[in-house]
């Protein structure tokens, strides 16, 4: 495995790749790996010949300086880890060598066709803007046959899909499902920042979620949407920001069962905040 931190050093070796005939697996990170990301890689690694994984910690997707300055940093132990699992190259920039001046201060544009409106998009403004200005940039530089994205954050996901298609990248995009502990709590970089207690106290966000998306045809979504609420914000140590029941495709709320629909919510233990989805299985 070789740690690469340039931008012409990671175009050398893609171009070497790419002459070779070579398939190119992608893994986006910040870093802070756990089984969920690693779940990725390993699959990553089963279905290419080559995995390249980047770490870098998004500046321009944080709308929130203080969340930003603590986000964990252990490169160490994540490039131990990736080693142990089969990855080829770490891609891990330093922000002055991805981004221009302009491009740290600026709003990345990009039509979003209204999947940045809802969820963490309403909450977490710009948050996608420069989430799809990475990510594109990555697209780019690593050019991936097959990129590796987690339903955790499902929102991302949906438009990571559209961000490919619309920029015409042609890359296949691998939706993998969530990795959670096995007190049911999805694994998080943030979940570092959880004490033991305040980790038991969390994992009822899955419990609650896993016993009320079994589909009941007599509560509307909105109903659901309440009693999900309520039952979270009863136990001590959670409060809601956000529960919605989406159409998995257009992310906009549903108010009937005509679709497939999934149930997301953001919730804060203490003072970090965790996302996490179910989708609800009447349709498959
Ligand atoms: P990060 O939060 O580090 O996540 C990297 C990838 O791991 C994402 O695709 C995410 O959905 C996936 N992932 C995280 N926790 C998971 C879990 N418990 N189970 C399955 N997959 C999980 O998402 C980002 O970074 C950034 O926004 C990024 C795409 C790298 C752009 O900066």
């Amino acid at each position: 495995m070789i740690i690469i931190q340039s931008v012409s050093e990671l175009k050398n070796y893609i171009k070497k790749t790419k002459i070779s005939g070579k398939s190119i697996g992608f893994v986006p990170t910040m870093g802070a790996l756990h089984q969920g990301h690693l779940s990725l890689v390993q699959r990553a690694v089963n279905e290419n010949d080559n995995v390249v994984v980047s770490i870098f910690v998004n500046p321009t997707q944080f709308n929130n300086k203080e969340d930003l300055a603590k986000y964990p940093r252990t490169l160490e132990r994540d490039a131990a880890m990736l080693q142990a699992s089969g990855c080829d190259v770490i891609f891990c920039p330093e922000k002055e060598n991805i981004y221009s001046e302009n491009e740290l201060t600026n709003t990345f544009e990009f039509d979003f066709g209204g999947l940045d409106k809802v969820m963490e998009g309403k909450f977490r403004p710009n948050h996608f803007n420069g989430v799809v200005q990475i990510v594109s940039k990555l697209f780019e530089l690593v050019q991936p046959t097959r990129a590796y994205f987690g339903e955790k954050d499902f929102q991302q996901l949906a438009i990571i899909h559209r961000m490919n298609e619309l920029l015409g990248f042609g890359v296949e995009i691998v939706d993998c499902p969530i990795v959670r502990e096995p007190s049911g709590l999805a694994m998080s970089s943030r979940n570092e920042r959880l004490s033991q207690n305040q980790r038991k106290v969390a994992s009822n966000i899955y419990k609650i979620l896993s016993e009320n998306t079994n589909f009941a045809p007599e509560k509307s979504p909105h109903e659901l949407v309440e009693i999900i609420e309520c039952k979270i914000n009863c136990i001590n140590g959670l409060k809601v920001e956000y529960v919605e029941i989406a159409d998995r495709q257009t992310l906009k709320t549903v108010n009937d069962w005509s679709k497939p629909s999934i149930v997301c919510v953001a919730v804060f233990c203490g003072d970090v905040r965790l996302i996490d989805n179910m989708k609800i299985e009447k349709f498959l």
